[in-house]
This record gives structure tokens, C-alpha cells and sequence, in this order.
């Protein structure tokens, strides 16, 4: 293989029952995710380990989430637990190589015979699961923290469900990406909500802070995670609304997500945050969670052994 062959991204992908080329796979036009966005998603971090394998990590939570966004949507989940491990685990091994990778998973309510906004009788969900590299960041860019922004949250207020309506996200990720920016932190009514595709954790007089679940964010499988993580590490934790005031004013702000892990925000709309270098809590709760990596590998490991 040549190396612009070994570059191209063309994975095995599942599509209802296929398995081939994700340049070969094709869903038809009056599918309901393509017409209204009408489906839910998944992103599950797998971690290359040294023998070569991919392990997801909190896989179980990830299948959880799975079966309540779709419950929220009233799409009857097409495979159990079991199910969805098979799955996974052929993408996998279909698509060995270096490296840390996702994989993404995406339920649609199915494929209309014409257009209608109301739930159609007698379709089958669109079931589509793809695993792509997955590219943490650098030491470096750990080291000196990201730029973040902030904006108005537009979105609607069932951000709870990890829906493919993406579109008030898209349009946050847009504007940090205009801004040189890693992330658009939002506010809604005063309050801060969540990132555009992270949770956004502050630190305020040695105590870290989240954004209540609910409606208004996503609750990450990260949320739980860092919970653990701060009692392991002896932080105290709030879960409550956090002003902007507050916001503005936290000695740390970090965002976590399947992609990003713990990142430190370092610059907020163009000032310092805090020292304006990573902190303590950023520094524990990083290696707290590569540490319970470590231990979940393990107890896989010893589970398939
Ligand atoms: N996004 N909030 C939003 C809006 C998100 O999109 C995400 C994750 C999170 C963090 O969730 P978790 O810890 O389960 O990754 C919070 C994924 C990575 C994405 O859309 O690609």
C-alpha cells in the first residue's frame, strides 16, 4: 500500500447489517437523521494497548447513554448490550492499526417513504457504527492550556440527549474555530452550560465546579468519571449553577470529553484564566484519569484472560 493509500480515510464500516468500505456506504435520502436530524449518537474512546489490541474505556456507561438517549426519542434500541459489544468489537478488529481511535455510533429513527415530520409506522432504525483515529492532545498543548471563548447558548432544552440535531453545536465549534479558539464555552440566562462538544468544569477556592444535570447539558460520561476522579484525588465537588461572574473568575477551567479527555483552558475570551498556566486540580484530576485507564484495562485484561 502506498502511503497516500495507508492516509485515506476508509474504514470497514457496519451500516444495517453491511459491513464494507465507508466510501461504498450509502443511506437513502429520506433516511430521518438525513431529512430532520432525527436519530442519536455515540462516541466511545478505544486506547491502543502495547500488545497491538484497542480497549474501549467505560464502555458500559457509553451503551447506557446510548439506550436513554434513544428511550428519550422513543427509538426502541436495536440490539441489547451484548449486541452492541459484538459490534464494536468487529469494528475493531476489522479496522486494526496504530493507534488510539473512536468509535461513533449513530441510531436514526430510519427511512421514511416520504416526507412527514410525525414518527412514520413500521420503519427500522438506521444503524450505523464507524471507528476513525482518534488524536489526543499533545503533551504540549497540555502543558501550555487552550484558548476557549465564550457565547450565548441558542440551543434547544433537551441538550440531555446525545442527539444528531448538531446544528447549535456546529455553529459553536464555527465560532471557536474562527476565534483560533479550542472551544466556545456557553452561557444560557447568565449560567455557564457546557462546551460544544465538552463539559466545562471551573475551580474556585480549591473546589471544582459542574453545571447541574439536566436539560441544559449533556451529561458527559465524563461527568461521573471526574466525580470519581476528585474524590480519589481528595477534591472537594460541587454539582451547581455557576455564574459567569464565577466563570470569569475561577483560578482553573478545564473541559472534558471522549476526544479530549481533561483539557486546561488557559485563555478565556482573549485573558488569562487564573495564572494563565494549568493547575493543581487540572494536573490531579489528569492523572487520576489515567490512572483509572490503567486500572480498567487491567481488570479487562484479567476478565478475557
Ligand atoms: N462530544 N457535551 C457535549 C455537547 C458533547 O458533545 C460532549 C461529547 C460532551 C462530553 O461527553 P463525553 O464525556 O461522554 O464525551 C458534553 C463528543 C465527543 C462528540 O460529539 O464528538
Amino acid at each position: 500500500m502506498t502511503s497516500t493509500q495507508a492516509d485515506e480515510f476508509n474504514p470497514t464500516v457496519y451500516l444495517n447489517g453491511d459491513w464494507g468500505p465507508l466510501s461504498e456506504a450509502r443511506i437513502p435520502v429520506l433516511d430521518r437523521g438525513f431529512i430532520f436530524g432525527d436519530g442519536i449518537y455515540e462516541v466511545v474512546p478505544l486506547y491502543a494497548q502495547a500488545g497491538g489490541a484497542r480497549l474501549p474505556f467505560r464502555l458500559a456507561q457509553h451503551l447506557a447513554r446510548l439506550n436513554r438517549s434513544l428511550g428519550k426519542i422513543r427509538i426502541e434500541n436495536p440490539f441489547d448490550d451484548a449486541g452492541w459489544r459484538a459490534l464494536i468489537q468487529r469494528a475493531i478488529d476489522a479496522n486494526a492499526g496504530e493507534g488510539d481511535a473512536i468509535v461513533y455510533i449513530q441510531v436514526t429513527r430510519g427511512v421514511a417513504k416520504k416526507r412527514g415530520h410525525a414518527f412514520p409506522a413500521g420503519i427500522a432504525p438506521t444503524v450505523f457504527v464507524m471507528q476513525s483515529p482518534l488524536v489526543l492532545p499533545s503533551d504540549a498543548s497540555r502543558a501550555q492550556g487552550a484558548v476557549a471563548v465564550t457565547a450565548e447558548d441558542k440551543r434547544w432544552l433537551h441538550c440531555d440527549i446525545k442527539s444528531t440535531s448538531l446544528l447549535g453545536n456546529v455553529l459553536m465549534a464555527q465560532h471557536a474555530a474562527e476565534h483560533d479558539a479550542l472551544e466556545t464555552i456557553q452561557l444560557r440566562d447568565g449560567l455557564l452550560t457546557e462546551g460544544s462538544s465538552s463539559n466545562v468544569w471551573i475551580v474556585a477556592g480549591g473546589t471544582l465546579l459542574g453545571a447541574p444535570r439536566g436539560p441544559r447539558i449533556l451529561e458527559g460520561i465524563r461527568y461521573g468519571l471526574i466525580e470519581e476522579l476528585a474524590a480519589e484525588a481528595g477534591i472537594a465537588f460541587e454539582e451547581r449553577d455557576i455564574t459567569e461572574a464565577e466563570l470569569r473568575a475561577a483560578d482553573e477551567i478545564m473541559i472534558s470529553s471522549a476526544t479530549k479527555e481533561v483539557m486546561p483552558i488557559t485563555t478565556l475570551d482573549g485573558k488569562p484564566v487564573g495564572s494563565g498556566r494549568p493547575g493543581p486540580v487540572y494536573a490531579a484530576l489528569y492523572d487520576a484519569y489515567q490512572r483509572a485507564k490503567a486500572r480498567e484495562f487491567a481488570s479487562q485484561a484479567s476478565r478475557a484472560g
